[in-house]
């Protein structure tokens, strides 16, 4: 039993629910349940299989840990006890995630210090768009993430970026949230009307 994980773990029932970063995961022996059906890059239906993090040790050791492959680059962070999967490309400017600071649940990019909710991926800064996360699975003592990303309404989600973008006149999110709509399938028309 790990420090910190026990209120997981410690479930006899192999086949359990547990809520980790916001959403239903399963601890588990066994086959895989997909957390979210799919999820959307921009539009764009991405699926992804279960991949290996690491183990538990490993990610309290170093802290964190990052998964790499066609998808997008996967931070895997431990916090008190809990364990979060993020887009680990910073939605302001790109800058790796995994280089920021965590403390009382908040994630901050060192490049310019946004911040963002572990649990949530919502940034509490209005200049930042919120870091997608995904799902993460414990099998035994293995951390597997769901390198699925996206958001349940892109299209919804820009066009309130692209409000708030204009109401603060941020230059970089209208941008950002033009081209979500648009590739979340909005027409031009629709984004100016
Ligand atoms: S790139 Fe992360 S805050 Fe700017």
């Amino acid at each position: 039993m790990v420090d910190g994980l026990a209120n997981v773990t410690a479930d006899p029932d192999a086949n359990h629910k547990a809520r980790y970063a916001g959403r239903i995961i399963f601890v588990w022996a066994g086959q895989s349940h997909a957390a979210f059906p799919s999820t959307d890059r921009g539009g764009v239906i991405v699926r992804a299989e279960f991949l290996r993090a690491g183990t538990i040790q490993e990610l309290k050791s170093k802290g964190r840990l990052v998964v790499r492959g066609a998808h997008r680059p996967t931070l895997v962070v431990e916090d008190r006890g809990r364990i979060f999967a993020l887009d680990n490309r910073c939605p302001h400017m790109g800058f790796p995630l995994d280089r920021g600071s965590i403390e009382d649940g908040i994630l901050i990019c060192h490049w310019h210090h946004a911040r963002f909710d572990l649990a949530s991926g919502c940034t509490f800064d209005l200049w930042a768009d919120d870091v997608p996360t995904c799902a993460v699975e414990l099998r035994g003592d293995e951390v597997w993430v769901q390198p699925e990303f996206g958001r349940p309404d892109a299209a919804a989600y820009w066009r309130q970026r692209l409000e708030e973008g204009m109401a603060h006149n941020l230059g970089l999110v209208i941008a950002k949230a033009i081209q979500g709509q648009l590739a979340a399938g909005v027409s031009p028309l629709e984004i100016v009307r």
